[in-house]
């Protein structure tokens, strides 16, 4: 390809995926956090063929999958759908009659963009380019038939292969490469005498062999890279595949992994030297991990940051954060978005944290709750107290000065500050400002009675005596 032989792209998306028996429409479920056909479409944005030359054929729940597809291609209706020929008569009114045209299935969502550069390259603007590539299992696939000088003559689709034919381990894995111009006639002289009663695209390589046209192939560089999702099992198992890529690049970096069959990345994880991830830890959305960071077993952290030395214990789940350096995180915490810890901030077990930010060597160790809270500096919160934030309308917020010392189970009722070095009496429902260095109590005062005196039982009456 060059700058004058534009490239055009065809995304099929317009099957129904029958047999992952869900609502969805199989190109929308997700691998890795992210929905089959949008891995397709940001990996082929490398191609530079742009929006307006990327076509998505759609038909099966076709608004949901326009929806997903934006502003990042044009989408084209199929309906009903007759087949993969059929898909691409569709677009045949769209495509110009220059350079080459790519099509690609939105169901196969791990190939590599050097992958679809090396099929155009074998296309090189006037041959039939189809990428193949050898299976122990060929079964389902369509085979690839060779003739003695090794030429390909045509793709028999499985149904309708011979027993010999079924022998064929090399098969087509759904993408291919032809000049645009000769594509759009063969595919509008597709006919559907078949087992299946469908326009198959597969067909189009016969007619280039009638034609002259030559045809080539090009291998992806590994298996994974043309494995389609078809059904729960197999989305799970290219999961998986996925998923062991990047440990393995994670650990290329210096990552520390407990166990590279225990991580799950849905998103970019990005580590500092010295990070070590215990197993059973997930990662969505963008997370940034300083050096000597590390995550201890059966953690969730969701775009957040943290910084250097901060040991984040088991099952914490973080979300939206930021947490300083050599902070102790957990275990069993809970930081929600807005949460904005300094450095040396220590939050124990049972801690939720919201749009707060706590200032360096603040704690809060046990059991408490703090929602739009300004936390000062060596802070300590004591177990069991929370900030009562919302008043069923509306949010307020709670400031705590530097070296507030608040006991155990107090309500904070906000808005509300506690000025520089407080104490708050443990059991205090704090409604009114606290002044700085002074100690609040505001519960009732404790009484004894000497004269009290515990019930006791009445001995049993014996009915019959
Ligand atoms: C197709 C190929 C087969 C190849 C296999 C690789 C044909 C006839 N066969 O078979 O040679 O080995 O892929 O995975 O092309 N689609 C539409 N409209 C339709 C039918 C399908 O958009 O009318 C889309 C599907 O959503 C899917 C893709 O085309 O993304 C492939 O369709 P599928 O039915 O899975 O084709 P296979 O039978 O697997
Ligand atoms: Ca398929």
């Amino acid at each position: 390809m060059n700058a004058t032989s534009p490239l055009h792209v065809i995304i099929m998306a317009a099957g129904k995926g029958t047999r992952m028996k869900s609502r969805r429409p199989k190109v929308l479920h997700p691998l890795a956090g992210k929905a089959l056909l949008r891995h397709v479409l940001d990996t082929m944005q490398g191609l530079g063929a742009g929006a307006e030359a990327t076509l998505v054929i759609t038909g099966h729940e076709a608004g949901e999958v326009e929806a997903a597809v934006g502003p990042d291609a044009r989408c084209v209706r199929q309906s009903p759908q007759l087949g993969t020929g059929h898909a691409v008569q569709q677009a045949v009114p769209h495509l110009p009659d220059d350079g080459v045209t790519l099509i690609l299935n939105g169901d196969v969502p791990l190939t590599r963009l050097e992958t679809a550069q090396a099929l155009i390259q074998a296309c090189a603007g006037q041959h039939l380019a189809l990428l193949t590539i050898s299976l122990d299992d060929a079964t389902g696939y369509g085979r690839i038939v060779r003739d003695a000088l090794g030429g390909i003559r045509a793709i028999v689709e499985h149904k309708d292969a011979t027993p010999e034919q079924r022998h064929i381990r090399e098969v087509y894995t759904g993408m291919m490469a032809a000049p645009t111009a000769w594509l759009k006639q063969a595919v509008m002289a597709l006919g559907n005498d078949n087992a299946q009663g469908e326009f198959y695209l597969t067909d189009i390589v016969a007619t280039a062999v009638a034609q002259g046209v030559a045809v080539r192939s090009a291998h992806p560089a590994e298996a994974v890279e043309v494995l389609g999702v078809n059904s729960p099992l197999q989305l799970a198992e290219l999961e998986r595949l996925f998923q062991r890529q990047q440990a393995l690049a994670l650990m290329e970096a210096g990552v520390r992994l407990a166990d590279p069959a225990r991580i799950d990345v849905r998103g970019t994880l990005s580590c500092g030297q010295d990070v070590s991830i215990d197993i059973g830890c997930v990662f969505e959305g963008r997370v940034v991990l300083g050096d000597n960071v590390r995550i201890d077993a059966h953690c969730v952290l969701a775009d957040c940051e943290i910084a250097s030395g901060t040991h984040v214990s088991a099952f914490c789940h973080i979300d939206g954060a930021r947490v300083g350096a050599d902070a102790l995180i957990g275990p069993y915490a809970r930081l929600r978005p807005g949460a904005d810890l300094a450095a040396d901030v220590r939050v124990g077990n049972f801690v939720e944290i919201k749009n707060s930010r706590l200032a360096r060597g603040a704690k809060a160790n046990h059991l408490a709750y703090l929602g739009d809270a300004t936390v000062g500096e060596r802070v300590n919160f004591g177990a069991g107290s929370i900030t009562a934030n919302y008043d069923g309308v509306n949010k307020h917020p709670t400031v705590i000065e530097d070296d507030v010392l608040v006991g155990s189970n107090c309500v904070l009722i906000a808005p509300v500050r506690l000025g520089a070095g407080a104490t708050i009496g443990g059991g205090s429902i704090i409604s009114k400002d606290a002044p700085p260095g002074q100690l609040s109590i505001a519960r009732t005062r404790q009484v004894s009675l000497s004269h009290w005196h515990r019930p006791v039982k009445k001995p049993k009456t014996d009915a019959a005596g």
